[in-house]
């Protein structure tokens, strides 16, 4: 394991900030932050981590959802949430595109809330474009859990944490979600905590 950066938490106004976009002339000397970013992520461990998170505002993400990630789910769980294997990348100066207006609602988390968990709904199906750590556009299609990773980290770059768009009411912390919840449905728990569409 390599040298990992502070993951700065909630309150933190850096979290709050909308990034500034990097320039061509950073390109070539990102690598140092993205192997930091990429140690810290496995670290911790998380499938995604933005820039703001460990204190530098600018349009950067690193995103990995290796499989050793999916041992405490059942191929159910995985296929339900349409979570696959997703390579270690780098997304810089990423802009999202909904695709179609399915909603999925999912408890997610993030490595600036720790010890929490909230249904966070959205949408199933998104574009992304960006570039690549060598300045290469790069523009992806994803559906399911990626979908949601890439929503989240993108969310970072502009100011915005998970809660801001979380079910209030179904904020746990991870500890209880695992005693009480784990294996309930989404739609079970939520009316287990009158979280209610009215
Ligand atoms: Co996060």
């Amino acid at each position: 394991m390599g040298a990992t950066l502070k993951i700065v938490q909630l309150g933190d106004p850096v979290l709050r900030r909308v990034a500034r976009a990097i320039t061509p002339d950073e390109l070539p000397v990102l690598s140092p932050l993205v192997e930091l970013m990429r140690e810290t992520m496995r670290d911790a461990p998380g499938v995604g981590l933005a820039a703001p998170q460990v204190g530098e505002s600018v349009q950067l993400v690193v995103i990995e959802d290796p499989p050793h990630l999916h041992g405490g789910l059942s191929a159910e769980e995985l296929a339900e949430r349409e979570r696959a294997a997703v390579p270690f990348h780098v997304l810089v100066n990423p802009t999202l595109t909904i695709l179609g207006d399915e909603v999925i609602e999912a408890f997610e988390g993030c490595l600036s809330f720790a010890g929490m968990t909230m249904v966070v709904p959205r949408a199933r199906r998104v574009r992304v474009d960006a570039l690549d750590e060598s300045g290469q556009p790069v523009s992806a299609e994803a559906s399911g859990w990626y979908a949601r990773i890439l929503q989240h980290e993108v969310d970072h770059l502009r100011g915005v944490v998970c809660c801001d768009r979380m079910r209030p009411r179904t904020l746990m912390s991870t500890e209880a979600f695992g005693r009480r919840w784990r294996g309930k449905s989404v739609s079970d728990i939520r009316s287990a905590l009158g979280d209610t569409d009215a």
